[in-house]
């Protein structure tokens, strides 16, 4: 989710604002994922490199996830969200950890979406602790980076907002095969008919995992 602080600059209004007002943006994907047959959610809130903004923006972003945990864990239970964090959540406030515990109790029976929350988050990181956790198998270690949670391993899409084009260290194992969809739109911009494009868009794509389309000929 990226281009909050453009977003703002744009409009004269302090970077918060932005961060704010793509929490919107936030909810109106949530809201839409599960009926363009969305299962699983990831969301890259803030990124362990994010910590070397300046303190007034992480504890901005920190209330700012404090509040959505705690005042949208109502609609999460009433829409069967099942909402689960990754990332070191060891660096993150106190209040922060206990509203996470809080909501990942609240919402275990959710089936109709899985939304993950990824905050202060880094693959390169995710993957040398699962390494380090001596997981024995493929699926072990697959599950060790889904911080326990099996069955959210591989990525089919990833989108990223903003205009950049590159990873920034968003599950780099489980993106191996995703498509990629890169939109020039800043998130507090970004809508339900945007992530419906994109999931069209996805849908046109043709997926062979190093194989050959079956209705390819051979030569
Ligand atoms: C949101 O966008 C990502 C977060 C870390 C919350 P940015 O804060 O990176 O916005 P830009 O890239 O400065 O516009
Ligand atoms: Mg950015």
């Amino acid at each position: 989710m990226d281009g909050n602080g453009r977003w703002a600059d744009l409009r004269g209004h302090s970077r918060w604002v932005g961060h704010r007002i793509g929490c919107r943006a936030v909810r109106e994907v949530v809201d839409a994922a599960p009926r363009l047959g969305i299962g699983t959610l990831t969301l890259f809130a803030f990124s362990a490199d994010n910590w070397r903004r300046p303190a007034r923006e992480t504890a901005a972003l920190m209330r700012l996830f404090h509040s959505y945990l705690t005042e949208d864990l109502g609609t999460a239970t009433e829409r069967g969200v099942r909402l689960t964090v990754i990332g070191q959540r060891g660096r993150l406030p106190a209040p922060v950890q206990q509203a996470i515990a809080g909501v990942e109790r609240a919402t275990r029976g959710g089936r109709n979406l899985h939304l993950r929350l990824a905050v202060s988050y880094s693959a390169r990181d995710a993957i040398v602790e699962a390494a380090r956790q001596g997981a024995r198998s493929r699926p072990q270690f697959e599950q060790a980076l889904a911080a326990g949670e099996p069955g959210a391993a591989q990525v089919d899409l990833l989108i990223r907002t903003g205009g950049e084009q590159r990873l920034s260290d968003f599950l780099l194992w489980e993106c191996a095969y995703a498509e990629l969809h890169f939109s020039p739109v800043l998130w507090p911009d970004f809508t339900a008919a945007h992530l419906e494009q994109a999931v069209d868009d996805f849908r046109g794509r043709e997926r062979r995992f190093g194989g050959l389309l079956e209705d390819v000929p051979c030569a």
